[in-house]
């Protein structure tokens, strides 16, 4: 059952109705999916007229600047590239952005600002399903199971053999995150119990609170490059973490490490990954974000057999993404009521 809305939301809701249209009209809200989680979608039809893109893709741009002409919220995806243009589009009557996702680099934040139009985004409510995927994928990547697994199918399963398949444990390791928000120590604290040797984190300022919590160690980027058996990247997309991950970063890496990515492809200068891969500078990389996604299926990585590539995953637990589509229809109804939004980007 989606959760009721308190009925000052409501009442504040109609309210702006009544002042800005006729009686019978209400609020406008596009939603480029038709295939979010219906909960939201109810959420919203109980005090604003809702239009849905009709396939379950991402909505062409030229349709979502055609539909968005003209509405009061956008209900948008992180496949949504909402920038300038889709907000001249929209019209000054445009008074939130809210997208089903944690990140935000898809949308204009400054120029929404500028606008005073409100974003809404979904914090929190998936960071286990993100950490809980990060485990599996480390796990899946350092004991090679979909290798494993292949030849399973393939013959390569001749009998059982001593040192046949076998991957670099978690315990004793070094383990390094590039970035420690509460998606990265929510991993650390999944990871402990796989007794590693050390957790370190690289953040622009320490966290000693919430390191303590972890027994995870402050470090440059240099050390963390330099010193682990496993990386990975848990931290947002920014100008600072963009292609970080470069042919100089994999240089500096151990031959055994293993690179593991769920913040998104922006942050690899993804043919340096390649080549790192393939010379094996390093062991192998486990990846539920690629640029571009979908991945081609000529991509050469997909050649490789030290690399485990998921579909942007990370969230994918059904309940967490029931709930994202109920705060990003709640955020939506908050902001046209003017009232304080479940999570709103601040800059
Ligand atoms: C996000 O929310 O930003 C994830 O990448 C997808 O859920």
């Amino acid at each position: 059952m989606p959760p009721r809305l308190p009925l000052n939301t409501v009442r504040n809701i109609l309210q702006l109705g009544q002042k800005t249209r006729t009686m019978s009209s209400q609020p406008s809200v596009y939603v480029t999916r038709p295939d979010v989680d219906a909960s939201g979608l109810e959420l919203l039809r109980k005090s604003c007229q809702v239009s849905t893109w009709s396939e379950p893709l991402p909505v062409p741009r030229a349709e979502l600047i055609r539909q968005i002409a003209g509405k009061d919220a956008l209900y948008c995806a992180l496949t949504d590239k909402i920038d300038k243009e889709v907000l001249d589009a929209a019209g000054s009557q445009l008074k939130c952005v809210s997208t089903i996702s944690v990140g935000y680099e898809h949308i204009d934040v400054e120029e929404c600002k500028k606008r005073g139009i409100r974003v809404g985004y979904t914090p929190d409510v998936l960071t286990d399903a993100t950490a809980e995927l990060t485990v599996a994928l480390l796990l899946a990547t350092n004991r090679r199971l979909f290798e494993a697994n292949k030849q399973v199918f393939n013959g390569g399963w001749k009998s059982w053999a001593p040192m046949w398949m076998c991957g670099q444990g978690l315990k004793g390791s070094r383990v390094g995150l590039l970035g420690f928000g509460r998606i990265g120590q929510e991993i650390a604290a999944r990871i402990l119990p796989f007794k590693p040797a050390e957790i370190t984190y690289t953040t622009r300022s320490p966290r000693p609170q919430e390191a303590a919590a972890v027994n995870a160690r402050h470090v440059d980027f240099e050390e963390m490059l330099r010193n682990s058996d496993f990386i990975v990247a848990c931290c947002a997309l920014t100008p600072q973490t963009k292609e970080i991950f470069n042919a100089a970063a994999f240089q500096k890496m151990k031959s055994n490490c293993i690179f593991i990515n769920t913040a998104r492809g922006g942050v690899v200068d993804q043919t340096a990954l390649y080549d790192a891969l393939k010379t094996n500078t390093i062991q192998a990389a486990g990846l539920d974000v690629t640029t571009p996604e979908p991945l081609p299926l000529d991509d050469p990585l997909l050649k490789l057999e030290n690399v485990v590539i998921l579909p942007h995953i990370g969230s994918a637990d059904i309940e967490t993404r029931k709930e994202m589509s109920r705060i990003t229809a709640r955020n939506i109804l908050a902001a046209l009521a003017g009232e304080k939004m479940d999570a709103e980007v601040v800059l």
